[in-house]
């Protein structure tokens, strides 16, 4: 059976069975297994969501089944979910191995629905959100000290295998089952769609910067490539009361960022006076950009024992020379979203400090222009999907 013709929910289930007991198995065997109770019992409430069928990673409406709603499980209806240059990444199958059809989504919020009966955090009404993540092991290092991203048997809001088997879809979508150790609270007086891009923009932000929030000087801040990510990284920088220089591919931005934003300085990478003038001068980069980039063009932007935080997920590998890392200290380091306590973390600073998230938001049926855009960097600076307010079938 060719794959691309699944065509009911529970196929996809024996799929990824077959998959993981890496087995050979005929149409006839299929069909019988589709019928027994191991696959119906994963078997949840029929929603809708937005699917790519292929790398082309055009959005099209996709029935499917949700997992039931175990003891630990919440289940809430999406209202509103932001979209992510991973998002794009994923479907286009850039980073890893991706199982269509794909229901991305990842900076989501929803109101529960309905709890497990060991859920104690949450209770039906609640506004609550997801991010990257929807499980961990909860033994190792990294899930005791409060990094469960970082766990190996980390979970993947969709693209991925469940603890339960069951294949993980993500926010682009009518609701979704989460367990509880991955759902947070969205405070009250923060507005939902404000809300979504913080649940994985804002904290991969948020978690490289913290390491500065009680330095006693001025921190010089570098923030490379404004948009989604790196907007919330201007704001966040500056509640911290960093001085910013936002670093752009154009000057397009140049007036927005330093009024609206309120970044200190604006380069532009290209303008290679500008560039000269700024030698060792910023004490980190957070470097958001999504393609391959010459790190080198960066590098003598950072003091002695500067660091630059790599979040941009480019597909290719980036390109350095040592001198430029070993005469000066520097340091190159990746970071990989925020904890669970992070995007917790980040939710709260942000209504703490009074802060307004830069978004557009759209109906679900925008969302392939809104790709579209987002590849031409035509987007200020998050689109935000009213899903809840869309048609979705
Ligand atoms: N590490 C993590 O946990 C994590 C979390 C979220 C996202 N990400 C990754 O971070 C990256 C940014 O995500 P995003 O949602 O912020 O994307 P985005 O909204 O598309 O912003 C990326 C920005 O990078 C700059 N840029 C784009 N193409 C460029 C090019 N060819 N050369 C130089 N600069 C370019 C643009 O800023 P200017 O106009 O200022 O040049 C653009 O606005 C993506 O790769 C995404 O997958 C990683
Ligand atoms: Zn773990
Ligand atoms: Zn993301």
């Amino acid at each position: 059976m060719h794959l691309n013709k699944i065509k009911y929910s529970n196929d996809l289930y024996v799929h990824i069975y077959i998959h993981i007991h890496n087995i050979k198995i005929s149409n006839k065997q299929i069909n019988f297994l589709l019928k027994t109770e191991t696959f119906k019992i994963m078997e949840g409430r029929k929603v809708t969501g937005w699917a790519a069928r292929d790398s082309s990673a055009i959005l099209s409406p996709y029935s499917f089944h949700l997992r039931k709603t175990g003891p630990e499980d919440v289940l809430f209806k999406v209202l509103y979910c932001g979209v992510d240059h991973s998002d794009l990444h994923q479907l286009k199958n850039e980073i890893h191995f991706t199982t269509y059809p794909l229901v991305a989504g990842h900076e989501v919020v929803g109101e529960v629905m309905e709890v497990g009966s060991e859920v104690k955090k949450f209770n039906i009404g609640d506004i609550v959100g997801v991010g990257c993540i929807v499980g961990s092991c909860g033994e190792c290092w990294c899930c005791k000290t409060n990094k469960e991203q970082y766990c190996s048997k980390m979970v993947f809001t969709y693209n991925a295998i469940n603890n339960d088997g069951s294949f993980t879809q993500g926010g682009f979508s009518s609701a979704m089952v989460v367990h509880q150790n991955y759902v947070v609270n969205i405070p009250e007086n923060l507005a939902p769609e404000q809300a979504a891009p913080l649940l994985c923009a804002g904290v991969t932000a948020f978690s490289p910067l913290k390491q500065f929030i009680k330095s006693d000087e001025v921190i010089r801040a570098g923030i490379l490539g404004l948009g989604g990510v790196g907007h919330l990284g201007v704001l966040i920088a500056k509640a911290m009361g960093h001085h910013v220089t936002v670093i752009s591919s154009s000057d397009k931005k140049k007036h927005e960022a330093l009024t609206d934003l309120g970044a200190d300085c604006f380069l532009v990478s290209s303008n290679h006076d500008e560039m000269e003038k700024s030698l060792n001068s910023l004490d980190y980069i957070l470097d958001t950009i999504p393609v391959s980039h010459q790190l080198q063009t960066y590098l003598p932007l950072l003091k002695v024992e500067g660091k630059i935080f790599i979040v941009g997920a480019a597909p290719e590998p980036l390109q350095f020379g040592a001198s430029g890392l070993i005469l000066g200290k520097k340091t190159i380091s990746g970071s990989f979203i925020g904890s669970i306590e992070e995007t917790q973390e980040i939710l709260d600073f942000w209504v703490e400090k009074g802060l307004k998230t830069m978004i557009e938001v759209v109906k679900m049926d925008y969302v392939n222009k809104a790709f579209e855009r987002m590849v031409k960097n035509d987007v200020r600076y998050r689109f935000v999907l009213d899903v809840a307010g869309s048609d979705l079938e």
